[in-house]
C-alpha cells in the first residue's frame, strides 16, 4: 500500500505492496440526539472536531482521495473538511436512505479510481491510523477483495453483527433487526469501517435493494453480494472504545474522556510529568516537550506548544500560546490566544497574557493584564500592570523595551513605548512615550505635613468629649 513513512522510521520493506487508498467519509446524518444548532461532525473533542479526528487519521494514512458525503446545506461541514483535507471532494446527499445510498453518491468522483476504497463515519472519531491501515490492508490481501472493521460489543444489540463461516471468512452481515435470534447472540459486531477494492464497490453497490426491516439501502449487504460472486471477504477486529460513534451528547463526553486518557498516556510517555494527569485537559494539536511539568488542574487548549524543562503551575488556562524552553507559568495563570512567552521567562500568578510576546527572561510575576503587547527581554512587569489596550474602538500596541522596569500598579495606556532600560514609577498612569534609560512617573505628588496626625486626633477627641458631655 501506499501509507505515509510510519512513525516508527524503518524503511518501507517488500511487504508494502503499492495499492492506493481512496477515503469515504459519511456525514450526511443530522444528528437530531445531539440536539444541537450546529451539525454532529462539528461537536468537538479534544479541542478539534470529530470530523477533524477522522480526517486527520485519514491523512496520517496517507490516502490518495477523500470524498465527504454530507446532507443539503452543510456549509460549514464542508469548509471544516477543507481545512484538515484540502483536495477533499463534497457530494451531497439529499435525502437519506441508508450507508449505502450514501456511498454511492461518491460515485461521480471515484468511478477510475484504481486501488482500495475504505468506508470511515464522520461521527467515529477515534479511529487510529494504524486500524484503517490494517483493514485495507486485508482488503488488499490474497484471495480476498473486501475487509470489514469489527470488535466485541460489551453491547451488541443496535449493531449489524458479523456472520462469518467455518473457514473463518466474513460470510455476512446482519442488521439487528433483520438478525435471527442466533446471529443476535453474535457478540462480533460491525464497526461501519468496510475497505473494499473500488471495482468491485460500484460493480455491487447497484446490487444493493431496499427490501429489509428500516427500508434502507443497507451498506452492509456488500460482504453478502460480495460472497455470492464468489470472492472473499474478511474481518480485522480494534477495540470498541476506537470505535465508539457520537449520537449524543453522552456519547461526546465518553469521547471526550477517551481522547484525553489518550493524550495523557501519550504526553507521559513522552517525557512529561503529571502528578494528576486526571486533572490535565489536552488537546489533539498540545506540543509538550520532554521534562515539562504540569500540575494539577490545567487546561491546555488547541494550539498550545510548551518548550523543554518548563513548568505550568496549578490551575492555569492556556490557549493558541507558545511557550519556551524553562519559562514557569501560573499558578492561576491565564494565556490567551497569540501568547508567546519566551524562554526562561515567568508569567505568575493572576496574570492574563493576549496577543503578546514576553521576550527570553521577562517577568510578569503577578496580578496583571497584558495584552497587545511585547515585554522586551528581561524586562520586569510589577504587580498589578494593566495595559490598557482597548479604547472602546481599537486594540493599540504596547512596546516594553528591553530591560525596562514597570512599577507596580501602573497603567499604561496604549498605543505607548516604554524605551529600553527605563523606569516607570509605580501606581502611573501613563499615557505618553517614554525614552529609553528615562524615569516616568505619573500620578499625584506625595504632600506631607509634620505632626498633622496628633494635631487630627485630639481635635476630634475634643468634639467628641463636648458631644457627650451635652446628653
Ligand atoms: C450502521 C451499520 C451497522 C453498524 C453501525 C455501527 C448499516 C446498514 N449498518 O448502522 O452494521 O454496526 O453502523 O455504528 O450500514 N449515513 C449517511 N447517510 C445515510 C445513512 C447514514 O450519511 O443515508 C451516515 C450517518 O451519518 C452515520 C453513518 O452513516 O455517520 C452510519 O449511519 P447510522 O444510521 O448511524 O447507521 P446504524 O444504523 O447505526
Ligand atoms: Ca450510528
Amino acid at each position: 500500500m501506499e501509507f505515509k513513512a510510519d512513525t516508527t522510521g524503518k524503511a518501507p520493506t517488500e511487504t508494502r505492496c503499492m495499492t492506493k487508498l481512496a477515503c469515504i467519509v459519511l456525514a450526511a446524518g443530522m444528528g437530531t440526539r445531539m440536539k444541537s444548532g450546529i451539525p454532529k461532525v462539528l461537536h468537538q473533542a479534544g479541542g478539534l472536531s470529530l470530523l477533524g479526528h477522522v480526517l486527520g487519521a485519514a491523512g496520517e494514512v496517507g490516502v490518495n482521495h477523500v470524498v465527504m458525503v454530507t446532507g443539503p446545506g452543510m456549509e460549514a461541514v464542508r469548509s471544516e473538511a477543507h481545512a484538515h483535507f484540502p483536495q477533499a471532494r463534497i457530494v451531497e446527499q439529499t435525502e437519506r436512505l441508508g450507508t449505502a445510498h450514501a456511498v454511492s453518491m461518491a460515485q461521480p468522483v471515484l468511478q477510475d479510481f484504481t486501488g482500495i476504497t475504505v468506508v470511515l463515519y464522520g461521527d467515529v472519531p477515534l479511529i487510529r491510523p494504524e486500524t484503517i491501515r490494517s483493514v485495507c490492508a486485508a482488503a488488499a490481501g490474497e484471495a480476498v477483495r473486501m475487509a470489514v472493521l469489527g470488535f466485541e460489543a460489551r453491547d451488541p444489540f443496535g449493531y449489524g453483527r458479523l456472520v462469518t463461516g467455518d473457514s473463518g471468512m466474513l460470510e455476512a452481515i446482519r442488521e439487528e433487526l433483520d438478525a435471527s435470534p442466533a446471529e443476535r447472540a453474535l457478540r462480533l459486531c460491525n464497526s461501519g469501517v468496510i475497505a473494499i477494492e473500488n471495482e468491485l464497490l460500484w460493480q455491487l453497490i447497484p446490487e444493493i435493494g431496499n427490501d429489509n426491516a428500516k427500508g434502507e439501502y443497507y451498506l452492509t449487504d456488500l460482504v453478502g453480494l460480495c460472497r455470492q460472486s464468489g470472492h472473499g471477504a474478511t474481518v480485522t477486529t480494534c477495540d470498541e472504545d476506537e470505535v465508539l460513534g457520537v449520537n449524543d451528547r453522552r456519547q461526546l463526553a465518553e469521547v471526550e474522556r477517551l481522547c484525553q486518557v489518550r493524550y495523557r498516556q501519550q504526553a507521559l510517555l513522552a517525557g512529561v510529568t503529571m502528578v494528576a494527569p486526571e486533572t490535565v485537559f489536552l488537546s489533539a494539536d498540545t506540543r509538550i516537550a520532554e521534562d515539562v511539568v504540569i500540575e494539577p488542574h490545567v487546561i491546555l487548549g488547541p494550539g498550545v506548544s510548551i518548550g523543554r524543562g518548563s513548568i505550568v503551575r496549578g490551575f492555569s488556562h492556556i490557549e493558541n500560546t507558545e511557550i519556551g524552553e524553562g519559562v514557569s507559568v501560573g499558578p492561576f495563570a491565564r494565556c490567551r490566544p497569540g501568547a508567546r512567552i519566551g524562554d526562561k521567562s515567568r508569567i505568575g500568578n493572576f496574570v492574563e497574557v493576549k496577543n503578546a510576546t514576553v521576550e527570553e527572561g521577562a517577568k510578569v510575576n503577578h496580578l496583571a493584564y497584558i495584552g497587545d503587547a511585547r515585554i522586551g527581554a528581561a524586562a520586569n512587569v510589577g504587580a498589578g500592570t494593566i495595559i490598557c489596550n482597548y479604547d472602546g474602538f481599537n486594540k493599540n500596541f504596547t512596546d516594553i523595551g528591553n530591560g525596562a522596569f514597570i512599577g507596580s500598579n501602573s497603567a499604561l495606556v496604549a498605543p505607548l513605548k516604554i524605551g529600553e532600560g527605563a523606569y516607570v514609577g509605580s501606581g502611573s498612569v501613563v499615557t505618553r512615550d517614554v525614552k529609553a534609560d528615562a524615569l516616568a512617573v505619573a500620578r499625584g505628588k506625595q504632600v506631607e505635613r509634620e505632626n498633622w496626625a496628633s494635631r487630627y486626633r485630639k481635635a476630634n477627641m475634643a468634639r467628641s468629649t463636648k458631644k457627650s458631655g451635652e446628653k
